[in-house]
């Protein structure tokens, strides 16, 4: 891939935490289910059509998008990260109708363009610049093409996010703060300025809408809290303070017992998520 100006998020996503993904991918995909639904559901890809998932990851929502569009559609499946391209590739194989692209989804020369539909399910709020990304992302749209993007609202509605992230800092100290809003899972939260950073684009009929849904796990509150010391908030601040496997043991025991409500009667654990759900239009 030639220069980015999101070189940091390239390594961070090439690196460790995009192997924790691929290894996790099983997890994940049950964890973050609800959104991959809620993106599908808004979308409503129809056979035939053309989408393109953004910041795709291991691939799970393209692969509902290229079922949902069948054999006579077309999915371009991006990310910055190769390794977790590559795994989207690996589990894509066997359809025919999904390709895959390595690049920078804020200055990357699609490939192919004249798309129905982009969609995202947490792959759009760690660009550089918002803005210019957005319209990037427009051009590979066709005029009257829409988004539906999935963020994160504010980590203050999103126990999987306050509370590991509370636990990991009262245990080993605050990493340096960033600004509200500045790339990261955080980057789309404040739906005012979300909003206002597609309209900045060049997007139309923007909306936005906090919706819940829930993050599950299949074990209880217990793996749940080992996930949140692998992935989200509190494995950033392990790694900042390059954290002992004691202190992610005595982390994880305090997330645990903080999960403990959520705790179903099947055994299974549910957390209730705040969710941004962004759509526009390309004008025709
Ligand atoms: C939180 S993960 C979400 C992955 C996937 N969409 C999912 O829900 O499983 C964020 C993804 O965005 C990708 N990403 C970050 N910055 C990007 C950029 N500038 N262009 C394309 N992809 C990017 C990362 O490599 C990573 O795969």
């Amino acid at each position: 891939m030639t220069d980015t100006p999101n070189v940091k998020e390239r390594d961070f996503w090439s690196g460790p935490i995009g192997q924790s993904w691929v290894t996790s991918q099983e997890e994940m995909d049950i964890q973050l289910a609800e959104v991959a639904d809620l993106v599908m559901r808004h979308a409503d890809p129809r056979p035939g059509q053309r989408v393109i998932d953004i910041g795709s990851g291991t691939g799970a929502l393209s692969l509902l998008a290229a079922n949902a569009v069948g054999s006579t559609g077309r999915v371009l499946t991006t990310d910055i990260s190769e390794p977790l391209l590559s795994h989207a590739s690996k589990r894509g194989q066997h359809l025919p109708q999904m390709r895959t692209f390595l690049g920078d989804a804020q200055i990357g020369d699609w490939p192919e363009t004249d798309f129905d539909l982009a969609i995202s399910r947490f792959g759009v709020m760690f660009f550089a610049d918002p803005p210019a990304a957005f319209a990037n992302i427009a051009k590979a749209l066709k005029p009257g093409g829409s988004i539906v993007f999935a963020a994160w609202a504010p980590a203050s509605r999103n126990p999987f996010w306050h509370i590991p992230a509370k636990h990991a800092v009262a245990h080993l100290g605050q990493p340096p703060k960033t600004e509200p809003d500045s790339p990261g899972p955080m980057g789309l939260s404040t739906m005012s300025l979300a909003l206002e950073r597609l309209r900045d684009s060049g997007l139309e009929n923007v909306s936005g809408e906090e919706v819940t849904v829930h993050l599950r796990h299949t074990d209880g509150p217990h793996a749940f809290a080992n996930l949140c010391t692998r992935m989200g908030a509190a494995k950033r601040i392990l790694s900042h303070f390059d954290a002992s496997p004691e202190d992610q043991h005595i982390i994880e025991t305090q997330i645990t017992a903080e999960f403990a409500p959520f705790a179903q009667p099947d055994g299974s654990t549910a957390i209730p998520a705040a969710i941004n759900l962004l759509t526009a239009t390309k004008p025709i």
